[in-house]
């Protein structure tokens, strides 16, 4: 279908207001959070409700054209970029919270709805989203129902999967599924929103999410630490865990993450000492959760380099961790080669000092910044001034290196068009040939994203 006719089908679902094709208002939509994925777009369609997407994706599906799903467009796997024209299904206009429920603890709202904003609403009634995540202000509930994010909770409240109760989407002809229970327990057949979370928007186009909230942790306190390497670090999360403290988070970060973010931000050292390495944990207990981690950090005084205590939220210590994402892509010269892969927690040491030798053997020019979500075994790979012709090889390394370690290659960003050729890795035959049947039953044309998560494997 030549594009014009396209437009005007879509417009006669969305209105032509929300049919853009102007190449200076869809720029937005065409590149990616990091910089490196530019592509382009016959049109970005914003429909208002399912309904609209389901007829939106029913005129696509009779052209034979593909889409792309979009929320926030904060993915860091370059997923959610049309790069070979197909049209972008944004889900701006899906921003309805329909339901906060503090008896059932549940969320009811849009797909295009930010974490943000679900989250004030769930505050305003003494509860929380499960779920939270430096780019908050940004991404949506799709999106992070969609990539099944992990972020700076998991520890606590696990996986967006895990706080997933019910789904509404469209699949790829158009039809509308719905999954809908404010059910903890509800084990008739297969988990579809389960199957849907993570699945990058290959399966379908999620329209409304119903979440499980949680009760915050009332006296929370936040402990930057020094340390001179995981181990340490292990050693005081476990030290703080057998105190009878709840871990509320576990990040680390290295030397090179934190000189760097203090550079950017203009931040003066967190710590008095000197530390390679850093812990930074939130902990919540029934009282007095500050005098049993000063005890904690005193027991741990072998690992501990030097310590820092404040009481939660405490945004000064985070902006430390939080920082590094913006510091990483302004310091660098290219866009970052950024790898979110998982290990065993035993593992991580190991891996770590495994890749810092591969990089410099193989790619001297390139700053290596490492930081993660420790109690999570996530570590971000962060790679400063890669050329664009060493991203495939150093991807390869990376990611070949880490499954050595029986790892992830995508702990929770997800594959993506990043690591769609590395898919293969840590899976077996039988594992990629489930996950084609699925896709191809669900969306036997591949309409939907189909250059990601594709069947390619090396
Ligand atoms: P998008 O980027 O728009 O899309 C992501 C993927 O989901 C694409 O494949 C897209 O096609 C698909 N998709 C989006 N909406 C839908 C929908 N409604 N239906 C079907 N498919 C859809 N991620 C983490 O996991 N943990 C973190 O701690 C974390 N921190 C971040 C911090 C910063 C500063 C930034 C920039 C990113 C961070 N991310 C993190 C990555 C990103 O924010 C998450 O992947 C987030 O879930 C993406 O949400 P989004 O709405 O922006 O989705
Ligand atoms: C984080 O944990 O900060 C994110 O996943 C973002 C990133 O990897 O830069
Ligand atoms: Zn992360």
């Amino acid at each position: 279908m030549q594009t014009l006719e396209l437009v005007d089908e879509l417009a006669a679902v969305v209105g032509r207001a929300h049919v853009l094709t102007d190449p200076d208002v869809v720029a937005g939509y065409v590149i990616d959070w990091t910089g490196h994925w530019v592509g382009r777009t016959r049109a970005v369609v914003r429909p208002a409700d399912t309904a609209q997407v389901a007829a939106v994706l029913t005129v696509c599906h009779r052209a034979g054209v593909a889409v792309v799903p979009q929320g926030g467009n904060t993915g860091l796997v370059g997923g959610s970029i049309p790069m070979e024209g197909e049209v972008v299904l944004s889900t701006a206009r899906l921003t309805e919270i329909e339901q906060v429920d503090p008896v059932d603890l549940t969320i009811a709202a849009g797909a295009g709805v930010t974490v943000a904003r679900a989250q004030q609403a769930a505050r305003e009634l003494g509860l929380d989203l499960g779920i939270d995540l430096a780019s908050r202000d940004t991404a949506t509930l799709g999106g992070i129902v969609s990539t099944n994010a992990g972020g700076i909770r998991m520890i606590k409240n696990g996986n967006t999967r895990h706080q997933l109760l019910g789904i509404e989407a469209v699949l790829a002809d158009g039809r509308v599924l719905t999954r809908w229970k404010e059910l903890t327990k509800d084990n008739v057949g297969y988990d579809l929103p389960g199957l849907l979370a993570g699945a990058e928007g290959t399966l379908a186009v999620i329209t409304r999410v119903l979440m499980r909230l949680v009760v915050p942790s009332r006296e929370t306190q936040v402990a930057l630490v020094g340390v001179d390497g995981v181990g340490a670090a292990s050693e005081v999360t476990a030290a703080i865990r057998r105190a009878g403290l709840t871990l509320e988070a576990a990040e680390f970060m290295t030397r090179a993450g934190v000189d760097l973010v203090r550079d950017h931000c203009g931040l003066r050292a967190p710590l008095d000492a000197d530390a390679p390495f850093y812990l930074l944990v939130e902990v919540s207990g029934q009282d007095s959760a500050q005098e049993v981690l000063f005890g904690v950090l005193q027991e741990s005084a072998a690992a501990v380099l030097d310590a820092v205590v404040e009481e939660g939220p405490a945004h000064r210590l985070w902006r430390y961790r939080e920082g590094h994402t913006e510091s990483v892509s302004a310091e660098s010269t290219t866009p970052p080669l950024k790898l979110d892969l998982s290990t065993p927690l035993r593992e991580i040491e190991s891996f770590l000092t495994a890749l810092g030798e591969d990089l410099a053997d193989a790619a001297p020019n390139v700053r290596a910044i490492c930081f993660g979500h420790l109690g999570d075994g996530n570590i971000h790979v962060n790679l400063l001034d890669v050329g664009v012709d060493q991203r495939e090889a150093i991807t390869d390394l990376v990611l070949r290196r880490v499954t050595r370690h029986n790892g992830s290659i995508s702990a929770e960003h997800g594959v993506g068009r990043a690591k769609a050729l590395w898919i293969g890795l840590g899976r077996t035959e039988v594992d990629l040939d489930v996950m084609r049947s699925i896709r191809t039953a669900l969306d036997p044309a591949q309409l939907l994203n189909p250059h990601i998560l594709p069947a390619g494997q090396r």
